[in-house]
Parts: structure tokens; sequence; C-alpha cells
């Protein structure tokens, strides 16, 4: 067994309780957030920094806090001789991320990402399709991601929105999405990036949509995305086509195979699943890890391209702002 506690008890941080709590191999000793209610059952902390001062049983952090806080939660819980089971994004920019991994090397203690639509098991058989080859060339990716985030959704909680605790939409919408191309393909890199905000100019301090230019080893790949649609989420899913096979992974929680058309496997097997919340396996995991000491596929290192990526989309997106306006004031001179 391992021994969990979770700094942020917000709408996460409750789902990584149930997950710890249903887990034969996770033990819950403590829950840290300003304002607590009574009867949790397990010691409560007000501050990270009591509970690290008084903490003597805890194996894992698991930093629930909002994305602009993973990099000083994290290093402090590291530097107070915790490991961390950080939540998506490891951090907002590329520099932070391999903060947190050198204090980690330093002090000997593992990094943990939650990038738990790993265990969904469409997305396990795409990646062994992938690892066998079965797909032939990868000739082309898309990502659609077709969301609604309305004004009272960025009402509800101060963090979302902001720059520098929210980071924009890819980050805090669609990093899953990101996170799966880096699990299928060993290097995913932006290569372009460009955005527009149609529906929250006074709401964020971001843009809500835009499209990304990306390579996956040697296919080429786009994605769209806006949280800009009408009244609801729309769709959002992979598309991809390939020598040997065409596949299309969607919903929310890429649980669902949609399409699928492959050369080598006559009767593909229904891979889709009604599980959507796949934390219990990632907390699983992580204590396995541990425990056996074995590398992990939620290891922190592998969460660090995604950061990369979206960073440097943001950037793209940001330059080519800069040029626009250039332009404009070229073209109106
Ligand atoms: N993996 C996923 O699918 C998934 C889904 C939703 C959110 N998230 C991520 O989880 C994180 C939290 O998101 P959320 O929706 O739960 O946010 P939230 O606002 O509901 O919860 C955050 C909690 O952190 C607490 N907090 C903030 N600063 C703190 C501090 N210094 N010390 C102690 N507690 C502090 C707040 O009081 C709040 O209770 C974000 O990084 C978000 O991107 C991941």
């Amino acid at each position: 067994m391992k021994n969990f506690s979770i700094l942020g008890y917000g709408h996460i941080g409750k789902v990584h309780e149930q997950a710890i709590l249903a887990s034969d191999n996770a033990n819950l000793i403590s829950i840290i957030d300003f304002e607590l209610p009574s009867g949790l059952g397990v010691k409560t902390y007000s501050t990270l920094e009591i509970f690290l001062q008084e903490d003597k049983e805890t194996d894992v952090v698991v930093i629930a806090t909002p994305n602009g806080l993973h990099r000083e939660h994290a290093i402090r819980c590291l530097k107070g001789g915790k490991n961390v089971f950080i939540e998506k994004p490891l951090a907002l920019n590329i520099e932070d991320a391999k903060e947190i991994l050198a204090v980690a090397a330093e002090k000997k203690l593992r990094v943990f990402s939650s990038m738990q639509l790993r265990f969904s098991p469409v997305i396990q058989y795409v990646k062994k399709l992938l690892e066998n080859n079965a797909l032939g060339k990868i000739h082309m990716i898309n990502v659609q991601c077709y969301w609604n985030r309305n004004k009272n959704y960025y009402k509800l909680r101060e963090w979302h929105g902001s720059e520098d605790m929210d980071g924009g939409v890819l980050f805090t919408q669609f990093s899953h999405f990101v996170d799966i191309l880096n699990f299928w393909f060993e290097k995913v890199d932006c290569i372009g990036a460009k955005s527009y905000n149609f529906s929250h100019t006074n709401v964020t301090e971001f843009d809500d949509s835009g499209y990304v230019d990306f390579t996956a080893n040697e296919a080429v790949g786009h994605m769209t995305y806006t949280t800009s649609v009408f009244n609801k989420n729309f769709e959002s899913d992979i598309v991809i086509i390939a020598e040997k096979g065409t596949i299309k992974v969607g919903d929310q929680y890429l649980n669902q195979m949609i399409y699928s058309d492959l050369k080598n496997v006559c009767c593909s097997k229904n891979v889709s699943t009604d599980q959507k919340n796949f934390h219990p396996n990632a907390i699983y995991e992580v204590a396995d890890a541990l425990m056996r000491n074995n590398e992990s596929i939620l290891d922190g290192i592998h969460a660090i391209n995604l950061v990369k990526f979206i960073d440097d989309a943001n950037n793209f997106s940001k330059s080519n702002k800069i040029i626009t306006n250039k332009e404009y004031e070229v073209s109106h001179a």
C-alpha cells in the first residue's frame, strides 16, 4: 500500500479522493485546502506549510490545485520529501516543467502526471496497432475539439480564464488530446498555430479557438479547437488516415471507437467502453509503480512534450497576431 494526501479539494481533488478510496493499493492520509468541511474521515490541513511540517506518513501528494500553482506546489512537496502526482498540465511552460523534474531527480523522488485517458481501452488498442505497424505508413492525423465553455463557467472559479493560473484552452480543456498524440507517437512537434477569440473577448485573457499544425513522427497533423460552440459541447475526436487503415476515436473521454476500417484486422473487437473516469486506474498505477519501483506511462518525463507542444502553439499564435497587427497597420497606413 502507498499513502496519498491530496492538495486542493475542489472538483478534481474530490475525484482523486474517491479513486484513492476505491483502490486496494492506496491509502488516503490527509487533505489540504484553505477551507474544508468536517467529517472527511482523514486528517485535514489548511496550508501546505503545516502539512509539510507535521506529516510523517505520506508517500505521494496529489497536486490538484490550479494550473499556475503546480510548479510551486510540486517543488515544495518534493523538497519536503514527498513524491508528487500532478494534475494536468505538469506546468504552464517548459522551464517550469523541467525544473520540477530536476528537483525530483536531485531528491531521488518520483513525479507522475495525471494523463488518465492513456488507460482508455480504445487509446491502448490504437497504441498496440501503431506499435505493431498494423496501420502501415501514417499519412495524416486530425484532431477536432468543438466544445462550449460559457460565461458562467468562467465565473465559477476565479483562476479560470487567467493567463497566469489557467494558461488557455489548450492547457485546461484540450491537453488530454495532445497527450494522446504524445502517447501514440514518439516525436510530436507543433510547427505552427493561429488563434482567435470569437465569444470570450471580455471573459478570458486568452483566445477561445484556433488551429495547430503539427508533425507526429513522419505524419502531418492538424488540430482545430474551440470553446465557442453554441449551447453545449458538440464533439471531440482524433482521426488517423493511414496506408492500411482509417480510425476515428472520440467522445470527450476518448473512450469510443467511432470508426475503424483496418486491412490487417478482419473483425475488430469492440473496444469502446462506457467508462469515462480513468482516475482510479491512474491512482492504482502510481501506487504500483512506487511499490515495484517500475517505470510508468504516467512518469512526468512523458508529460514534458505536452507542455512544450502547447507552449509552442500559444507562442506561434501570439507571434502570428503581432504579424497580423503589423500587416494591418501597413495596409491601413
Ligand atoms: N485530469 C483531468 O481530467 C482534470 C479535470 C479537471 C481538472 N483538472 C486539473 O485539476 C486541477 C484543479 O482543477 P479543479 O477543476 O479541481 O479546480 P478547483 O478550483 O475546483 O479546485 C482547486 C482547489 O485548489 C485549492 N487551492 C488553491 N490554492 C491552494 C493552496 N495554495 N493551498 C491549498 N489549496 C489550494 C482551492 O481552494 C480549490 O479547492 C487543475 O490543474 C485542472 O487543470 C484535471
